[in-house]
């Protein structure tokens, strides 16, 4: 174990090795499909199947895939530093599944600032569940009111939920990190970029992997231009000093 603090802050571009398309890349959804009809309350109200249908064949995808080396690097590093948080805003379960040496990250280690996919949840109400293994069918119902259950994810309009807001400041105000990794995100909400800001605070690390440049190039102290399951595991050695 190391006296390392790390925030480290992943995006789409960590699961695109693992066969999950990112939004805003080469084959990314927003490329051929409209946000709007499909990631917004009011697509849910306008269409709710289609939107069902939508986030059931992203969670048939998802299930199928594996963890890639860059999730099992960031497992490893989760274990090795004595103050780690992960912010996703995957709301796939892969960085949940990476295992480093029979371990898995610990869940109070990780937040998914945009939800899971795997969760249903009621429209109106606080009744959800988890789907991880197999999907209902139609729309469901809500057990608990009967309204509409909807994925358990953050569309577009939608504030973020409060409870991961809150682990991370509260990770913030214990004061700036050695390293922060700022991995395969377009980084383009303000929330990603001032977290990782305040972060680094005045002398902290700001490392970026992603093949491309992003709104946070500029302030990184080093951007490594490589997909991440090819760069973190060497990477993450070096903050290691393995
Ligand atoms: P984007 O699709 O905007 O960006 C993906 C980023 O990953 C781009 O900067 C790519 O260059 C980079 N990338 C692609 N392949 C990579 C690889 N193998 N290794 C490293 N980087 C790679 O995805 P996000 O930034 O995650 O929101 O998008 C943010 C949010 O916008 C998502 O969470 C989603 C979306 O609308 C909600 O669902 C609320």
């Amino acid at each position: 174990m190391l006296n390392l603090r790390v925030l480290v802050i992943t995006g789409a571009g960590i699961s695109a090795e693992s066969g999950i398309p990112t939004f805003r890349g080469k084959g990314g959804y927003w490329r051929n499909l409209d946000p709007a009809k499909l990631a917004t309350p009011e697509a849910f109200a306008r269409d709710p199947q289609l939107v069902w249908d939508w986030y059931r064949e992203r969670r048939t995808k998802i299930r199928e895939a594996e963890p890639n080396d860059g999730h099992i690097a960031i497992t490893r590093l989760s274990k090795q530093s004595s103050d780690f948080l992960l912010v996703t805003q995957n709301v796939d379960d892969l960085h949940r599944r990476a295992e480093h040496d029979g371990t898995l990250i610990s869940p109070d280690q990780m937040v998914q600032i945009h939800g899971d996919i795997f969760l249903t949840r009621c429209s109106r109400c606080d009744h959800a569940y988890g789907e991880a293994d197999a999907d209902s069918t139609g729309i469901p119902r809500c057990s608990a009111c009967g309204a509409m259950m909807r994925p358990g994810v953050v569309w577009f309009g939608e504030s973020l939920n409060l409870q991961p807001i809150q682990v991370v400041e509260n990770y913030l105000s214990k004061g700036p990190c050695d390293v922060v990794l700022v991995i395969g995100t377009t980084a383009m909400f303000g929330y990603i970029v001032d977290w990782a800001l305040r972060a680094i605070g005045d002398d902290g690390r700001l490392i970026e992997i992603n093949p491309d440049t992003t709104s946070l190039t500029g302030f990184a102290t080093q951007s490594v231009r490589k997909p991440a399951g090819e760069a973190l595991p060497d990477l993450v050695n070096e903050l290691l000093g393995a």
